[in-house]
């Protein structure tokens, strides 16, 4: 999708479409009382007989007025001035997008109201630029489109008051843009069945990538390399299957700032392309969505796009334990014990937590970059989408100061989350008789669990955990990938970079 941002008269704006808020009451918004002047109160008018009232999220398309370039108009309602927040907004938006395929229109322009409760003109150009770009997602890559569907809108400006403001929106549409392009890329990987989306294939794209942008160097660790470095819990998972294991590190380097000894941000991903459970077996019910268990692995590639696309500033790792988790005569048995590359055994008492099991080794790899930041992000636990449904992520941190930034990150990117607490009281469930930990710790707070176990890898250095087994695809129809939490993760390097905004 093409985005542009334009300032100047709104009267003379030649557009199809010219997308107008309305308050509740018949309030017309700012753009929209210039828009009611020059056409000589047309809009006024039209409100007057009570088609339109401003009701959120309602629309009334509105032909040639007089004394305007506009070929139509679009009244958006917004509802109650003081009650527009990121939700209404994201509800009326996305009515009026709706409206636009409905009516063929396939370019228009935004006079974009005053930012809602929470936002800033940056905020508000980039989020509602994400989310036309959302709603403009088709997966295409094992399906043709129907002949019948609906256009996708090819072109949405957004018009701004004055030139400071312009400036503001076109870094916003900037960033949108690039953070829209790794949230694509998040959804696609996420999309694909387990028998394209392997992990090799998540190495052929990771290698892709690093051609693509110079500034980012892929190496792929085959299983070889793993055994070398004594990843024996990863490669337990990998061994019940017959696509071989990958490693992926992918590490961008911006223009460096000042400051030379900076320290690397960096990102885990678990990458399990398709989750059956090995011997302890998922029942077959919906186990097709276990496809999407790469989904944080998939975060972390859209991430990594998003911050090349930025040139942010700073150092980034994203790196990706890839492998498939399936029954068969070699695969972990319930009672195996393996030793992970920290030295720490495991005793492996289901098969399908294993998600830990490949993370243990990833975390503990990453300690030789010596990083400021290590955040995860894995489709981890069911039990997180029974603590929290599927609105949120699960944020797991013991640094009160990084659970403060990533939540408002999650908040200012409409890509919330929720934290769980990570107390000591936990680890006792992850006792073992013979081992130095099970990899399971039994029914309770299962996602604080899962999230005490990664934790016993992470001692080196400040460490985050987030849980996008809710969060990371819409279950049912229509079902899909949501490319969360990318949107997140960019808002939180674009802060840590310290870019303007
Ligand atoms: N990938 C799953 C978690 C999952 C399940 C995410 C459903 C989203 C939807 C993970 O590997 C898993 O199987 N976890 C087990 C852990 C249990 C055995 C302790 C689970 O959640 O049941
Ligand atoms: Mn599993
Ligand atoms: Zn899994």
């Amino acid at each position: 999708m093409d985005f542009k941002i334009k300032s100047g008269d709104i009267t003379k704006a030649k557009t199809p479409c010219l997308i107008l808020g309305v308050y509740a009451k018949h309030k017309l918004s700012a753009p929209a009382k210039a828009v009611d002047s020059a056409s000589g109160g047309a809009l006024s008018a039209l409100l007057k007989r009570g088609d339109m009232i401003g009701r959120s999220a309602s629309c009334l398309v509105a032909y040639d007025l007089p004394g305007i370039a506009a070929e139509r108009v679009l009244l958006l309602g917004l509802g109650k001035r003081k009650e527009l927040n990121r939700i209404t907004f994201d509800k009326a938006f996305t009515t009026a997008l709706a409206r636009l395929s409905e009516i063929s229109v396939t370019n228009a322009l935004v006079a974009l109201p005053e930012p809602p409760a929470g936002m800033d003109l940056y905020l508000l150009v980039r989020h509602a630029l994400l989310l036309a770009s959302h709603l403009g997602y088709r997966y295409e890559h094992t399906k043709e489109q129907a002949e019948d569907a609906p256009p996708v809108l090819k072109g949405l400006s957004f018009l701004v008051a004055n030139k400071a403001d312009s400036a503001i929106a076109t870094r916003a549409a900037a960033h949108g843009q690039a953070i829209a392009e790794g949230v694509a890329l998040t959804r696609d990987l996420g999309n694909l069945p387990g028998n394209i989306c392997t992990p090799s294939y998540l190495a052929e794209q990771a290698l892709g990538l690093g051609k693509r942008y110079d500034s980012l160097k892929v190496e792929v660790l085959e299983e070889t390399d793993m055994e070398k470095l004594g990843m024996g819990s990863l490669l337990s998972v990998s061994r019940g299957s017959r696509e071989p294991a990958k490693f992926i590190i992918m590490h961008y380097k911006g223009q460096a700032k000042p400051d030379k000894d900076a320290k690397p941000i960096v990102l885990v991903g678990k990458g399990l392309t398709f989750d059956a459970g090995g011997i302890s077996i998922k029942p077959s019910e919906a186990m097709d969505e276990m496809k999407y268990d790469m989904a944080g692995g998939a975060s972390v590639f859209g991430a990594m796009v998003a911050a090349c696309e930025m040139q942010l500033p700073i150092e980034l790792i994203g790196v990706v334990p890839s492998s498939e988790n399936l029954p068969d005569g070699a695969a972990n048995k319930p009672g195996d014990i393996v030793k992970s590359m920290s030295g720490q055994t495991i005793e492996i008492l289901n098969t399908d937590a294993e998600g830990r099991l490949i993370l243990c080794d990833a975390l503990t790899y990453v300690e030789r970059f010596d990083p400021a930041l290590v955040v995860d992000m894995a489709t981890l636990t069911g039990a997180c989408i029974v603590a929290l449904g599927r609105h949120p992520s699960g944020l797991f941190t013991a640094d009160d100061a990084l659970a403060a930034e990533i939540s408002e990150a999650g908040e200012a990117a409409a890509d919330r989350v929720w934290r769980l607490p990570l107390w000591d009281d936990y680890q006792q469930q992850l006792d073992s008789n013979f081992a130095d930990m099970a990899n399971i710790g039994g029914r309770d707070g299962g996602a604080i669990t899962a999230a005490a176990f990664l934790s016993r890898y992470t001692k080196k250095y400040l460490w985050a955990h987030l849980d996008i087994a809710g969060t990371a695809w819409v279950t049912g129809k229509p079902k899909g990938a949501t490319g969360r939490p990318v949107g997140l993760l960019s808002e939180l390097l674009i802060r840590r970079a310290g870019v303007d905004t």
